[in-house]
């Protein structure tokens, strides 16, 4: 295959996959529209704003590794968004390995990116490829922030909310069901904690309402900041405005223990995926900046210091497939300044991609000295 298309968008046909092909098309960056229908791969396409002017082809292929590994053949990047990654992100990755190919995906879940470290990040590293995980809203846009506070010397802490309007996609719903299965981690005194259960407390947004929030699978956050020898603590939680969810995610959590867990898990599968349906059946329609907006606060703190960032952003999709299609656009093009498994900000810059972000009008950020 020829190197003419250097981005494969894996799940094209998907919701995310269609917005990275959307903020590739406006980068003037031609891709490879990949999936494994090439007729709903068409329809998606066609749905892709200016596609008109946009370089790209669509290869149907199953999902096998030996179909991955002849499709990334000459190619520089993927950008993985076929989800639950659990399920499906090895022999994506085993594939980038094969054929030197950096790997970009959206997941958000620390039991794909500890996976993703343990079984491959070592092949990664090794052939001077980026494994970079979490390439998407959740939880790139929170990492910036973090980094933000982190520029202040003295910082050792990091205290994160997350408040979001969530509309799942059929896989996002899948995803969030599948993650309940795993256990979650916070870093507390430079250890990785083990959460007993899902976590829930009160946040408050910075207008002040007080919202419950929950520890949503750990977050990518103290996975990265485990590896960051500036950091002893990192915790996160997540309120959605849609505030039936967080008790919707408790009483998931009690089915699982006490009816799923001793399915096996190819029922499971069909069992969370009837539930699933129950939550998304169907691709839902296009974000509006309008509503679906979403607010980032990291405390930072220090014995002496304390700093916070608070970052205001519109559609989590839309933010995911612009940072997919920069990050994409970035690797096509230059040698990664850190290889193997790695954080979004640590590859391409909290700055850069905070500029990104800002010049596409997605999201602004303010950080203030507080002591
Ligand atoms: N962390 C974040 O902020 C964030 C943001 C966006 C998305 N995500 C994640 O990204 C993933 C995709 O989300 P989405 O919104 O694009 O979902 P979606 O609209 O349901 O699309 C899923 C895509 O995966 C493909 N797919 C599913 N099963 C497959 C299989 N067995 N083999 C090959 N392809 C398969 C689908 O192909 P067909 O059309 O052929 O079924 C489709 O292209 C989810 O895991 C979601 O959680 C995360």
């Amino acid at each position: 295959m020829s190197n003419k298309y250097p981005v494969v968008v894996y799940g094209a046909s998907g919701y995310t996959g269609r917005l990275v092909a959307e903020h590739l098309r406006d980068l003037g960056v031609p891709f490879v529209a990949a999936g494994r229908n090439r007729a709903r791969i068409e329809e998606s396409m066609k749905l892709v704003p200016g596609i008109e002017s946009a370089r790209y082809e669509i290869v149907e292929i199953d999902h096998s590794v030996e179909s991955l590994t002849q499709l990334l053949e000459g190619r520089k990047v993927i950008c993985n968004t076929v989800g639950p990654f659990m399920r499906y992100g090895r022999e994506v990755a085993q594939a980038c390995v094969n054929t030197g190919v950096h790997y970009l995906d959206t997941t958000g879940e620390q039991h794909v990116l500890t996976m993703l470290r343990d079984d491959f990040g070592a092949a990664f590293a090794k052939a001077g490829l980026a494994l970079i995980p979490s390439c998407s809203y959740m939880y790139g846009v929170s990492e910036i922030g973090a980094r933000y506070c982190l520029e202040t010397p003295g910082v050792d802490s990091l205290d994160m909310t997350e408040v979001a309007e969530a509309v799942p996609t059929v896989a996002s719903a899948q995803t969030i069901l599948d993650a309940v299965r795993f256990p979650a981690y916070y870093l507390k005194d430079n250890e990785l904690v083990r959460y007993p259960g899902i976590d829930n407390c009160d946040i408050t947004t910075p207008s002040g309402r007080v919202l419950k929030a929950s520890n949503w699978g750990g977050t990518s956050n103290p996975i990265w900041f485990a590896a960051d020898g500036r950091v002893r603590n990192c915790k996160m939680h997540v309120a959605m405005w849609n505030q039936e969810l967080w008790k919707k995610e408790l009483g998931l959590e009690r089915a699982y223990k006490v009816q799923l867990q001793w399915l096996p898990e190819p029922v499971l599968y069909q069992v969370l995926d009837s539930m699933a349906k129950g939550i998304t059946a169907a691709t839902p329609p296009r974000e509006s900046r309008y509503v679906h907006r979403s607010i980032d606060v990291c405390v930072g703190t220090g014995s002496n210091v304390m700093v916070r960032s608070t970052m205001v952003a519109t559609g989590g999709y839309f933010t995911t497939g612009l940072m997919q299609a920069y990050a994409a656009s970035r690797l096509a093009r230059e040698t990664p300044r850190v290889t193997g498994f790695r954080s979004p900000s640590e590859v391409f810059g909290h700055r850069e991609l905070m500029g990104a972000l800002e010049s596409y009008g997605y999201a602004s950020i303010k950080v203030e000295r507080l002591a």
